[in-house]
């Protein structure tokens, strides 16, 4: 039987990917794609989701989520990333002439868990925000809920710490009120942050293959990478770019090709060091211990790059 996955995102070029990936897998029901301010505006963010859906006859709902954070203020969205579009700046209409779900993000979340209690899995690629106002009106869905696997963080492995601050992800710091509530409520979630997403680098000669082998996809993914890739260049002096949200779709397709650890995660919420996310992996007790009595969940700390790749590839060589 297939995942029923809700996949809350703010797409965002490696977002795109990651959806297509979803879409393409075959092994995933897409319930709904709901989206959250961060890479772009939720405007774009939820047109561009709209654009997917058209363009590649993606059978799911489209809900527009939050647009600002619960207690930071919110910053612009990171169009130095993903261009002034959040689609790497391609040609795009300014209205899809698809309806959105009538409901709010958390609101489509909180029905939908509740329609279909632990068979619903959480893929979360943006900001925790939607997730973490479900969690705030409807705490019920705790143990409704099958699975949440994110993409954020950053927890030091590999050598890999944060990609805003020296020690926060873009995920956590753009809303890290949302994600210290979500990553401490009692439900089985796993976290793919920088420490395996930058482990993985789609080259420039890669998305040239993909390009040739991928019928359906090669040609968009191509060109809404150029932007990212520029981006990588110039910031990391990569050839290519890293591979966040999709190592996030890969966790769920092929959790064999991650390593994890487990304990209890908090999220720094004040300071310079706002936005670090820190997993407590030994077992003793502290007299002050915020980690203590919150419920373990799973840190991926290293992944099998070259499976992941040759995954992405095989999935979306149609
Ligand atoms: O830090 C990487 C994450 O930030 C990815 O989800 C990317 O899409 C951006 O949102
Ligand atoms: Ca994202």
């Amino acid at each position: 039987m297939n995942n029923k996955v809700i996949f809350d995102t703010d797409p965002g070029i490696d977002d795109a990917m990651a959806i297509l990936f979803a879409h393409a897998s075959g092994k995933i029901d897409l319930m709904g794609i709901t989206t959250v301010f961060g890479n772009a505006t939720i405007e774009n963010a939820t047109r561009n989701a709209l654009y997917l859906k058209q363009r590649f006859s993606i059978a799911t709902n489209v809900s527009a989520g939050a647009d600002t954070p619960l207690v930071v203020p919110a910053g612009e969205p990171t169009t130095f990333v993903h261009g002034q579009n959040g689609l790497g700046d391609i040609d795009l209409p300014d209205t899809i002439p698809l309806e959105t779900d009538p409901r709010s993000a958390f609101d489509f979340i909180i029905d939908t868990v509740r329609e279909y209690p632990n068979e619903i899995t959480l893929i979360a690629v943006g900001r925790l925000t939607n997730l973490a106002l479900a969690l705030q009106k409807a705490p019920d869905i705790i143990p409704l809920v099958k699975e949440v696997v994110v993409m954020g963080g950053a927890f030091g492995h590999n050598g890999h710490t944060g990609n805003v601050s020296p020690y926060a992800e873009a995920n956590i710091i753009g809303d890290p009120h949302a994600a210290d509530i979500v990553f401490t409520a009692n439900w089985p979630l796993t976290v793919v942050g920088l420490d395996v997403t930058q482990q993985t680098i789609m080259s420039n000669a890669y998305i040239e293959n993909l390009r040739n082998e991928s019928k359906v996809y090669g040609e968009f993914i191509y060109q809404i990478s150029r932007f990212y890739s520029d981006f990588h260049k110039q910031s990391a002096g990569l050839d290519g770019f890293y591979v966040h949200d999709s190592s996030a779709v890969a966790y769920l397709l092929a959790p064999e090709l991650f390593k994890v650890k487990q304990g209890p995660i908090r999220v720094v919420c004040e300071g310079p060091a706002i936005g670090m996310t820190l997993c407590k992996t030994i077992e003793k007790t502290f007299p002050v211990d915020d980690w203590h009595n919150k419920p373990k969940q799973q840190v991926c700390t290293d992944v099998d790059s070259q499976g992941l790749l040759d995954l992405y590839m095989q999935t979306l060589s149609l």
